[in-house]
């Protein structure tokens, strides 16, 4: 639990509209397909941009996914600011997981690994990730079979976070 954090105050064994929030940044489309396919395979979830994400839509209970491009061996700015931003706020009682989409080179670094460590710093529970997709060159497209591993680590997410969880003292 962070201390001091809004979410503190949300008795979220209350609420039982959870919501689910795959938020992506994207420059050429192909993160963008990933994030859209996983929202559809995690019943009712949306595929949010980073432009339009609202951390005030997120609640304790809530499942949040962020995917990104590798850029430089680390997500890209914006998806690393929001993170930031939810550092500041907790994520505590929020279900989370990452993926990045990068070229299969020999060495790509990685931005996965990177969110989880984030959002696992911010309090949130990770319940899948850091994973990988990978496309052809800088602008895609993804590999083949990219979009079918996606919808199995969605159903795998899915059934993650559906796994009771020990109740909170
Ligand atoms: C400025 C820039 C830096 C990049 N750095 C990396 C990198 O360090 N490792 C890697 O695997 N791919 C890297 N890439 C390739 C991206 O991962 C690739 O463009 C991305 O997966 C495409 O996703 P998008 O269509 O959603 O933007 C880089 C691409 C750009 C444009």
């Amino acid at each position: 639990m962070v201390e001091g954090s809004y979410l503190d105050s949300v008795d979220f064994r209350e609420r039982t509209d959870m919501t689910t929030i795959v938020l992506y940044d994207s420059a050429y489309g192909n993160t963008r397909t990933i994030a859209e396919e996983v929202a559809s395979h995690l019943g009712g979830a949306a595929a949010v941009p980073v432009d339009g994400f609202d951390a005030g839509a997120l609640h304790p209970g809530d499942l949040l996914v962020v995917g990104s491009p590798i850029n430089g061996w680390r997500p890209t700015p914006k998806i690393s600011k929001v993170l930031d931003d939810l550092a500041g706020r907790g994520l505590a009682g929020v279900k989370a997981a990452a993926f990045d989409t990068r070229v299969k080179l020999f060495i790509h670094g990685d931005a996965a690994g990177k969110m989880i460590k984030a959002l696992k710093s911010a309090g949130a529970s990770i319940v899948g990730g850091p994973m990988a997709f990978y496309v052809k060159g800088s602008e895609g497209p993804l590999l083949s079979g990219e979009v079918e591993r996606a919808a199995a680590w969605a159903a795998d997410l899915e059934a993650a976070q559906a796994e009771p969880r020990e109740p909170e003292s």
